[in-house]
């Protein structure tokens, strides 16, 4: 068994996972509430709210599953990107439980975790990866495509200023919309009709015919237009679901885009195609968005994955699973330190 530990923002989260990528236990304690008040995450509350959930997280970890410290072989642990404090409680906790045990720990990067997260399965081991794939990673920190080949991850392109999960975010909060702001947007604009003439949010786009994804000028576009049209969730109008619908599409069209761009460049190298297109991380999560990547994978012939909810937002049993793609760099527990920033 593989234990995994996760405290890169605000979900404590600890996994038992077997070798062949079953998950035997999964559990997220979940700071929303604790952060809600002050509309995103307080990195001091972060940190003191890991602290107080890792270690009973762990014991009921090995509760739940009739698990012994013995059978434990390695831990996994996020040592970066995230919040500093909160990525120490996680991998001061694994240094002390691997180093006490014997046992090697994994450094884990909370990316990789996503990255792979698409195949683990909700019961039963992990689906086979193929040789290539593409993964549109898209979370609250985060939005980038990766080109997977033999497990050895390269960014294709990432956002040069927000990503798209904060860029929900930050416009739900400007409407009144309680953090986080993504499922409010998605629910919001369940009834709501997209009309881009309306409310014009303009697909950015790069002239030096760049990848990368810019997220800002569209936030921007949406706060002013929110500003124009009164729109707020605590004043009556039809207009509110009409602008969460439109939003999310022009956020999601941005994806296409340069999912579009990749492909066609891939196509044009002559190398061998991605055999699967996946997605993964928060966002991932959004109903509109599953349902338009499965229709582009039918289009282009293309197998798509997409995770299990439980595995969108940030969780354990991905940093566990990444932990076992990597097991030539297991390490002594010593050696392992957190970091703010990677790459
Ligand atoms: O992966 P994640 O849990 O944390 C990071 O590593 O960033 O992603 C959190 C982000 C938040 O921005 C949240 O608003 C967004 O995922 N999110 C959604 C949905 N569910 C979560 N965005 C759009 N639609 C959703 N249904
Ligand atoms: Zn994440």
């Amino acid at each position: 068994m593989i234990l995994g530990i996760e405290t890169s923002c605000d979900e404590t989260s600890v996994a038992l996972l077997e070798r062949d990528g079953t998950v035997r236990a999964n559990l997220i304690a979940s700071q929303i509430e604790r952060h809600r008040p002050f509309g995103g995450v307080v990195p001091e509350i972060a940190s003191r709210e890991h602290l107080q959930h890792l270690f009973p997280l762990l014991t009921r970890a090995l509760d739940d599953t009739g698990t012994s410290w013995n059978d434990v072989e390695g831990v996994a642990v996020t040592a970066g990107p995230g919040l500093i404090g909160a990525l120490l409680v996680g991998v001061a906790g694994a240094q002390g439980l691997a180093y006490g045990l014997g046992i090697p720990l994994v450094p884990i990067n909370h990316l990789e975790g996503h990255i792979f997260s698409p195949y683990l399965q909700k019961s039963g081991a992990a689906i086979p990866m193929p040789r290539r794939f593409l993964n549109v990673v898209v979370s609250g920190g985060h939005s980038s495509i990766y080109d997977v080949r033999g497990g050895l991850v390269t960014m294709l392109n990432r956002t040069r200023d927000d990503a798209i999960g904060e860029t929900f975010d930050k416009v739900a909060k400007f409407i009144g919309l309680p953090y986080p702001g993504g499922p409010q947007i998605e629910s919001e604009g369940r009834h709501g009709a997209i009309d881009r003439d309306r409310f014009p949010l303009p697909v950015p786009r790069f002239k030096d015919e760049s990848l990368d994804f810019s997220y800002s000028g569209t936030k921007a576009a949406a706060i002013r237009l929110a500003r124009q049209y009164g729109i707020h969730a605590g004043r009556d109008g039809a207009a509110l679901p009409d602008f969460c619908a439109t939003f999310q599409d022009a956020l999601i069209e941005q994806l296409f885009d340069r999912l579009n761009a990749v492909w066609t460049r891939i196509s044009e190298s002559g190398e061998d195609m991605p055999a699967e297109v996946a997605m993964a991380g928060g966002v991932a999560a959004n109903g509109v968005l599953r349902e338009r990547i499965r229709q582009w994978g039918d289009e282009h012939h293309v197998t798509v994955r997409l995770p299990e909810t439980v595995y969108c937002g940030d969780n354990a049993a991905m940093i566990a699973f990444a932990g076992l793609q990597k097991e030539s760099e297991w390490a002594d527990p010593r050696r392992v330190t957190a970091r703010s920033r990677i790459r």
